[in-house]
């Protein structure tokens, strides 16, 4: 593994070997172990957009490893101002060891990737959204035993960077995903082309009441993510009837575990009640992006 682009590029082990390093930082965390294994290490974290926990989990678990995170507003960078991708790979390669980029396009990160000498990491893009999803792989296999095969995942939403990361690594991991998504709002084509070779194990519908049978994780996300502002109106209105609430749980298996990603629309994709009934799980999720991350960046930088 040299970069973290996208779950695609991960092999089933490869995602398991995170998962695994994941649960030994965590132990060792909790139980006041720290080793330094990025001793002296940088990492440049390029932000196009807002984050609290991307930003805040890399720049302590950098820290925690014994290296330092740099948090670099793509406005302040020469990157705003048109300095090409390729020119800005190229000179942070020079200074840093691994970089981190939150961006719009795929392409952007990827063209980055091509160009750097250095490991990049995508903190997220309109595409996917590889970090969060190893964080709530990780919050699955807590909840759910390590083996995740056959564990059945439920999305109900917008097909967007959340529902595509969750199939491609859902169905990596062996579980059977089932997605609810309004016709306008389905998952990339790239993301159902490679579900399509799953046979079973992936369905899509635009039925919360069908996808939600006998879920063992459900999973939403807000209707308009960053970038979608202007859309706002016109997505509430496509997302009337999807939002996760009591009687969409009741359909699920009764120990159905719930993940968010985070920031979310209670009383738009998600009531106040499953939300509130499922915070456990929930922030659970939100700091395993510290130690997912911190797997990433020890496989990677160390
Ligand atoms: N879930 C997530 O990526 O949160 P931030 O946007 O706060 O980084
Ligand atoms: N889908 C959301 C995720 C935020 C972490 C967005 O892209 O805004």
């Amino acid at each position: 593994m040299k970069h973290l682009l996208k779950l695609f590029d991960l092999t089933p082990g490869e995602i398991t070997e995170i998962l695994d390093l994941a649960d030994e930082l965590k132990a060792e965390l909790k139980n006041g172990i720290s080793k330094p294994r990025l001793n002296g290490k940088t990492l440049g974290m390029i932000f196009q957009k807002s984050s609290t926990r991307t930003r805040v989990s890399f720049e302590v678990g950098m820290y925690q490893l014994g290296g330092m995170a740099l948090y670099l507003n793509a406005n302040d960078l020469q990157i705003g101002r048109g300095e090409p991708v390729e020119d800005t790979a190229r000179v942070l390669s020079r200074y840093l060891d691994g970089i981190m980029i939150r961006t719009y396009a795929q392409e952007e990160v990827e063209r980055l990737a091509e160009y750097s000498g250095i490991p990049v990491i995508n903190g997220l893009t309109d595409l996917f959204h590889p970090c969060q999803v190893l964080a709530d792989l990780m919050t699955m296999r807590e909840y759910l035993g390590k083996d995740l095969t056959g564990k059945k995942l439920c999305f109900i939403g917008d097909g967007n960077n959340m529902a595509n990361s969750l199939i491609v690594g859902g169905l990596k991991m062996g579980m059977k995903v089932s997605c609810a998504c309004p016709e306008n709002y389905h998952p990339a084509k790239v993301v159902l082309d490679f579900a399509a070779a799953y046979g079973d194990n992936f369905t899509l519908t635009d039925k919360p009441e069908e996808a939600a049978v006998g879920a063992d994780v459900m999973v939403t996300d807000v209707w308009a993510s960053m970038g979608q502002e202007s859309e706002r109106e016109q997505r509430m209105a496509a997302f009337k009837g999807y939002q996760v609430n009591d009687g969409i749980m009741a359909l699920a298996s009764p120990n159905c575990i719930v993940q968010h990603c985070l920031p979310a629309h209670k009383g738009e994709e998600i009531s106040y009640e499953v939300f509130e009934a499922h915070a456990k799980e929930i922030f659970d999720e939100a700091e395993n992006r510290l130690h997912a991350q911190k797997a990433v960046l020890v496989k990677l930088l160390g």
